[in-house]
């Protein structure tokens, strides 16, 4: 009997040996970096985004503990709004090295919590790191403007054209000008990126002309001209340049057109 029992207790003394050993070898695995000695920090970024115009930059440290240099051979996004700012492929890290990371999240069109995950791959060894980016929520003035910022002729569309060109329909010279360009020119709360005509230099009715027809690409100044899928006839066109000319008169020494960037 007592054999037995010997034998009962020492399998049981194995036993728990081998749970130590195997949980050891857990947290042994979970000491070796998961990137095969090129560690990042930290692995998880957040932040909240303070625009929602402007892309959001954040930065992951690394560091290679090898003795060794380790190369980078691949990288990817969860999607093509976060990219990682890396030199070319295959990316050399020396022995040693440290250094950092940026990752570029685009923000624009964007609200709520985003989270997106890039990896990156060496020969033995895959590090993944995750963005989570909170974006805040739009209000209504804010959402036009990101309707703007992906295409400037929004204003004329759907909704937007109920206040912005409906209203400019059949009139001329003053009340076109208060109908179509007062309503962001002279706003009670005038947007920042939205200049005061009366301040800004300019050689008379070439650069009204300019203006009005084309507006200027990249920006929130759509262009009026029905060439550019603005609202305005030709009769309407001369007639608010004429006015416009009357009311802000032209700076001596001016240049006549702005050039087109
Ligand atoms: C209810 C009327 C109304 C509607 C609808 C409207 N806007 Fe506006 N918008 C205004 C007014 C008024 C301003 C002047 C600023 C202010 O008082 O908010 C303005 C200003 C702007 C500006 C200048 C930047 C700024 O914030 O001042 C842009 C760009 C713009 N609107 C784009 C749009 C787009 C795109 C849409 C449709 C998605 C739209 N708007 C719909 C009334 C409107
Ligand atoms: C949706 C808002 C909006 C409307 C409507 C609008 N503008 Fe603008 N406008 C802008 C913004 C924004 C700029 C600044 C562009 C830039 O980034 O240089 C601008 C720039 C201009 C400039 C150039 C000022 C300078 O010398 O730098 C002129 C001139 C101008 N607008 C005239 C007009 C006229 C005339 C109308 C009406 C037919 C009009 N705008 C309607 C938003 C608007």
């Amino acid at each position: 009997m007592r054999p037995i029992a010997r034998s009962r207790s020492t399998s049981r003394l194995l036993g728990v040996l081998w749970l130590v050993v195997c949980l050891g070898s857990r947290l042994l695995a979970d000491a070796i970096p998961a990137g095969g000695g090129l560690v990042f920090w930290p692995r998880t970024n957040q932040a909240r985004s303070p625009h929602l115009l402007t892309n959001l930059s954040l930065r992951f440290r690394y560091t290679n503990h090898l003795e060794a240099p380790v190369r980078v051979l691949g990288v990817d996004a969860s999607c093509h709004c976060t990219t990682p700012k890396i030199p070319a492929l295959p990316w050399t890290i020396g022995p040693h090295a440290a250094g950092e990371l940026e990752v570029v999240v685009e923000i624009p069109g964007k609200w709520g919590l985003l989270e997106k995950t890039l990896r990156l791959w060496t020969a033995d060894a895959t590090n993944t790191l995750t963005v989570r980016v909170d974006i805040p929520e739009p209000d209504e003035r804010q959402k036009n403007r990101l309707a703007a910022f992906a295409d400037r002729q929004a204003v004329f569309k759907g909704d937007c054209a109920n206040c912005h060109s409906t209203p400019a329909v059949g009139l001329t010279g003053a009340e076109l000008y208060r109908a179509a360009c007062a309503i962001c020119h002279e706003a009670e709360h005038r947007a920042s990126m939205v200049p005061d005509l009366a301040a800004k230099p300019h050689g008379g009715a070439a650069y009204w002309s300019q203006w009005i027809r084309i507006g200027k690409p990249g920006s929130f100044m759509p262009g009026f001209d029905r060439s550019y899928t603005g609202p305005l006839t030709e009769p309407q066109i001369l007639s608010l340049i004429r006015y416009l000319e009357g009311r802000f008169p032209p700076t001596p020494g001016a240049k006549v057109a702005l050039p087109l960037e």
